[in-house]
């Protein structure tokens, strides 16, 4: 089993409604696959054409130092964000993300507590609404089908901590 860090998102009750707004504005598409059926869904749309980006990263900016805090790092980097929105039937099967430190998730709108995520190397998980799970992005995770009426709406995002430097930008293949 690995560690899994739950943190409170402090303002989330303030902030719930806007980012809702935000990105119902924001371009999405649904996805309909064997391997994931969403209502919503911007994970391949451009980092700056997501209207919500700003917004999340100033509210969990103290989420994110605290974690480089516990692990000794001294930066940490969100590499992609993205949201994903599951109505009754909805599901995503079990995955990892590539590429990166830690994977994490925002609870924006999770009425009922089965929505949870589930893990295959833990059972059990608890979080709930306005709370962010991280978690090493190598573990298998799902979200399995949405047997409710109710809307599941959850903000992920993807990132890594440096111990001493950041990595230069031609290793992070950064466009000039
Ligand atoms: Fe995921």
């Amino acid at each position: 089993m690995y560690r899994k860090f739950i943190d409170k998102v402090k303002n989330h009750k303030k902030i719930k409604d806007k980012l809702l707004n935000l990105i119902d504005k924001s371009p999405s598409g649904k996805i309909n696959s064997f391997f994931e059926k969403t209502e919503k869904s911007d994970f391949d749309i451009k980092m700056k054409d997501k209207t919500y980006v700003n917004e999340v990263v100033s509210n969990i900016a103290p989420i994110m130092n605290n974690l480089a805090r516990k692990l000794n790092a001294k930066h940490w980097e969100i590499h992609h964000m993205w949201c994903q929105s599951y109505l009754k039937g909805h599901y995503h099967k079990w995955h990892t993300h590539p590429m990166s430190h830690f994977a994490h998730i925002y609870y924006l709108d999770l009425p009922e507590k089965n929505m949870i995520t589930e893990f295959k190397d833990e059972k059990g998980v608890k979080a709930k609404e306005g709370d962010i799970i991280t978690f090493p992005a190598f573990l298998f995770h799902r979200s399995k089908p949405n047997t409710s009426k109710k809307r599941k709406t959850v903000i992920s995002f993807n990132s890594s901590i440096f111990w001493y430097h950041k990595y230069p930008d031609w290793l992070r293949g950064e466009k000039k």
